[in-house]
């Protein structure tokens, strides 16, 4: 037998109805909030991530899936969306469309070779949004507050914002000597990949899952003395403006996010759920005012987000939300010999052409066993078809609610139904 690959997962019918609730819900928010959807190809070019995800992130050095193709070209499938959606915004102009700043939404698969632990995967599905072409602070405070408008709007309560910024490229630089400084003469006492990170990206030492304990991570320079008065009051604003908003926060000097685009805020959100398990982030989100630069396109600044549908469905399980679903049958049509069968395949096919859920036995179950299949289906009402209802074109529509009984000609069927259901 051949087994799935590890870090994926089918989605079976069970689940499915849940990811479609989740995902209707996500564009309606997205659409109350003017972002419209963009789909970008799966793979891009394997450069669109070592320039605009950055060399040095754990991204790019260990979890890419690269390959190279027919043609010789060097392909990744992609680990995150903002790249790509910068490298479509640029190619097609966007830059040029008149109402600025562009707002973008997306919903589809990303790909990490991680180690899988529980909210982990290989292959997880993001929904993200990405406003570019403008830089105000009130849009960084929109894109927060939809962050917590969707996890609200699941009823979710148990959630942490946390926000910093990272400043503009002149403090980020100024702040990246002091980290050096800081933790040079130590550096043998942390992990390989911290060796490698102060000559990379200091500021990602910060982060470290291994070496977060280390006490020289703990007095370790804050980025507040090294932002220059421009980002200072740039946060200042974002932070009124979130203060305007209502919105809890908590700023964390030490969230520097794990891609190098980011600049001035940075924010994620976390579940403290008790049985969320280990990985306690929902998402995650930041500016990137260089990333439009570095990729050869214009002088254009852009913020957003990401968050998993697969950890945003484990933080509702965690919460106990129980998702409600209209995924019952309508109608289920049970059949007591060969030529009511017949009848009801026209019947089934009439009913589902003017809209309505229905379906019918195709095993020859006796008619307890018809019956069964209506309930574990939660069909809303059944008729059972015989000789005698085809004769006289009459049956009896039965409510699965309360039992309640109703003769009903065929021929109107299907708007009575229409009406019930209505
Ligand atoms: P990220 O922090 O790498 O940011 O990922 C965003 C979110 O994707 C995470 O918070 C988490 O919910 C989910 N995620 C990441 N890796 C996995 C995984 N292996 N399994 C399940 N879920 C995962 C970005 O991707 C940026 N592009 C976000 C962004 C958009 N920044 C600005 N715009």
């Amino acid at each position: 037998m051949i087994n799935i690959a590890k870090g994926t997962q089918d989605l079976l019918p069970e689940v499915t109805s849940d990811w479609q609730y989740v995902e209707n819900k996500l564009r309606e928010i997205a659409q109350n909030y003017n972002y419209k959807e963009i789909r970008t190809p799966i793979f891009e070019h394997t450069e669109l991530f070592t320039r605009g995800v950055g060399g040095s992130t754990d991204i790019v050095q260990k979890e890419m899936y690269t390959f190279t193709d027919k043609g010789d070209r060097s392909i990744t499938l992609r680990p995150e969306g903002t790249a790509p959606v910068v490298r479509s915004y640029i190619e097609n102009k966007m830059h040029g469309y008149a109402n600025q700043p562009i707002k973008l939404f997306y919903e589809g698969p990303m790909f990490r070779y991680e180690r899988k632990q529980k909210g982990r995967y290989r292959q997880f599905v993001q929904f993200g949004v990405e406003a570019i072409g403008a830089e105000d602070p009130a849009i960084d405070a929109e894109i927060i507050a939809m962050v917590m408008d969707i996890y609200q709007s699941f009823g979710l309560k148990k959630l942490k914002l946390y926000i910093n910024s990272i400043g503009d490229i002149d403090s980020r630089s100024e702040y990246n000597k002091a980290l050096v400084e800081h933790f040079k003469p130590s550096i043998e006492e942390f992990c390989s990949d911290c060796h490698q990170r102060i000559d990379t990206n200091p500021m990602r030492i910060l982060d470290c899952k291994k070496d977060r304990e280390h006490p020289l991570v703990k007095s370790a320079p804050t980025i507040y003395d090294y932002l220059n008065d421009d980002s200072k009051q740039y946060f200042e604003q974002v932070k009124l403006y979130l203060d305007q908003l209502g919105i809890d926060y908590e700023v964390d000097t030490n969230l520097v996010r794990g891609l190098d685009y980011y600049t001035h805020t940075a924010f994620e959100v976390m579940s403290d759920a008790e049985g969320f398990g280990a990985i306690t982030t929902l998402c995650g989100g930041g500016r990137y005012n260089g990333l439009l630069e570095m990729l050869d396109g214009p002088n254009e600044t852009g913020i957003g987000f990401a968050l998993s549908i697969e950890r945003l469905l484990l933080a509702l399980e965690a919460e106990g939300i129980e998702i409600e679903h209209d995924d019952a049958l309508d109608l289920f049509i049970a059949t007591l010999d060969e030529d009511s069968k017949q009848y009801a395949v026209q019947l089934l096919h009439r009913l589902r052409k003017a809209g309505i859920r229905a379906d019918t036995d195709y095993k020859s179950r006796k008619l307890k066993g018809q019956m069964k299949q209506a309930d574990r289906e939660r069909a809303k009402y059944t008729i059972v078809l015989g000789e005698n209802e085809i004769k006289n074109q009459q049956v009896k529509l039965k409510d699965m609610n309360d039992g309640g009984e109703q003769i009903i000609e065929l021929s109107s069927l299907t708007d009575e139904l229409k009406e019930r259901l209505s």
